[in-house]
């Protein structure tokens, strides 16, 4: 078959078809287990915002912000920007809807596609999914510590191999500023070895030389300042008392004081999981304390602290329980061939008697979970489709009786059509 007049999907877009949709829904089904057993409530935010919103939430000086959104004017000419992230959305959502008078820490969690124009590759899309939690109000570092382990505890029900928790702080701003200060000192000392993409970037990113895969950028990073020299007192207390509880949690941590996130709104704590069963894009989840977003949005001072995960990651190197098929308590075949000396009814050979379909819905409207047969194939064919169902009864229809076939037990009935459902009913009651 030519191509000509096909139409793909974009470069970096998928479509979610079978196993995988059904690998999706275990995965939500966790997640809502999880999380809104720990206080979590869900929040859908739009897929499109005020490009502003990124510009001011996530820093106009990212990757993300700089090349990686799609942005575009609607018919009046305002400037609006698809989802790269949920972070800022959900911070937006909290001062419009003024949840700082709730009862705090306020916990939204949100399972949603995100877009981001960036090299497509395994583990990279333009639309993938991320799901993320978010907790409002509170600066207690136990917050912290029971975010990551609500993550780390997704990872693992979902059976992600290898994963690895990469632990840092960054500080308050002011900390921050100093530390930049002095690293943007180092690489102007340095800037003949380093790569011409972090060399041009050195006033506006100096963190992302640690990102660097280049040689002579690795190495002079090797005598760089770190931050976790720079951090206060209180910041250096409260990362202690994080690491404490998730001490007392028993989940393992590297401090990696070279961590960059690549989003501008971090302060204090930072991580990120990993997992060795992924390839060059091995981050399956990552967040941190954002204390200034909100406030920097336009509400109250008030802290926050949250992750995101790619759910294609987490299913990339996961191995997530199958999911149970829906159960089929009831088939309707039918005879396609019972037109014998007799006039066919108001169909074609091959369509689905009128009788076949007021079984189905008299099942279905009963409370039996039913399909019928729409393909106009051959008894044996329907009966061979029933069975890779797994269908647990089937009516076959014919001219003057139908039969109900127990497709467990083996067992067959004759019976009058509309006394099929009742039948099924007493069956499955009997289980
Ligand atoms: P992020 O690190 O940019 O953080 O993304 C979180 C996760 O989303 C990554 O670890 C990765 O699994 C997945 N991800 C990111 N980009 C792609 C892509 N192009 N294709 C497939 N998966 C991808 C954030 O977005 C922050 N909002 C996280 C956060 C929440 N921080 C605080 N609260």
């Amino acid at each position: 078959m030519s191509d000509a007049g096909k139409i793909q999907a974009p470069r970096g877009t998928f479509d979610v078809l079978g196993e995988s949709s059904s690998a999706r829904a275990t995965l939500e089904a966790k997640a809502r287990s999880i999380l809104e057993g720990a206080g979590y409530e869900r929040i859908e935010t739009p897929a499109f915002e005020a490009t502003e919103l990124f510009a001011r939430g996530v820093g106009a000086s990212t990757d993300i912000v700089q090349k990686e959104m799609y942005t575009f004017e609607d018919a009046s000419g305002r400037s609006l920007t698809l989802r790269p992230e949920g972070t800022a959305p959900v911070c937006r959502a909290y001062v419009e809807h003024g949840m700082h008078k709730l009862r705090q820490p306020v916990r939204l969690w949100y399972l949603s596609s995100f877009f981001r124009y960036e090299r497509a590759q395994a583990g990279r899309y333009r639309q993938f999914w991320q799901l993320g939690a978010e907790a409002l109000g509170s600066e207690d570092p136990a917050v912290d510590a029971e975010s990551i382990c609500l993550l780390a505890a997704l990872l693992e029900e979902m059976g992600v191999a290898s994963v690895r928790l990469r632990l840092s702080s960054l500080g308050s701003p002011a900390a921050r500023q100093a530390y930049r200060e002095q690293l943007q000192r180092h690489l102007h000392a340095h800037a003949d070895s380093l790569s011409e993409d972090v060399r041009s970037r050195i006033d506006l990113n100096p963190l992302r030389a640690f990102d660097s895969e280049h040689p002579g950028t690795r190495r002079a990073m090797e005598t760089a300042p770190l931050l976790g020299d720079f951090l206060s007192a209180e910041d250096t207390e409260h990362f202690a008392e994080v690491r404490a509880r998730l001490d007392a949690a028993h989940l393992a941590y590297q401090i990696d004081h070279t961590l960059v996130r690549g989003l501008d709104y971090y302060t204090r704590t930072v991580f990120e999981l990993t997992s060795d069963a992924l390839g060059a894009q091995s981050g399956v989840g990552g967040g941190g304390r954002y204390d200034g977003l909100v406030q920097q949005l336009g509400g109250p001072p008030t802290p926050g602290i949250g992750w995101a995960a790619g759910i294609e990651r987490i299913l990339l190197a996961g191995s997530p329980p199958p999911a149970a098929p829906a159960p089929v308590d009831l088939f309707v075949a039918y005879e396609p061939s019972h037109d014998g000396d007799r006039p066919l009814e108001d169909r074609p050979a091959h369509h689905a008697p009128a009788g076949a379909f007021a079984l189905l819905t008299e099942a279905r409207a009963a409370g039996l979970t039913a399909q019928m047969e729409l393909a106009g194939r051959s008894l044996k064919g329907q009966l061979g489709f029933a069975n890779a169902l797994g269908a647990r009864y089937v009516a076959i229809l014919g001219t003057d009786e139908t039969v109900l076939k127990d497709m467990l037990g083996g067992a067959q009935d004759t019976l009058a059509a509309d006394a099929v459902v009742h039948a099924v009913l007493r069956g499955l009651r009997t289980l």
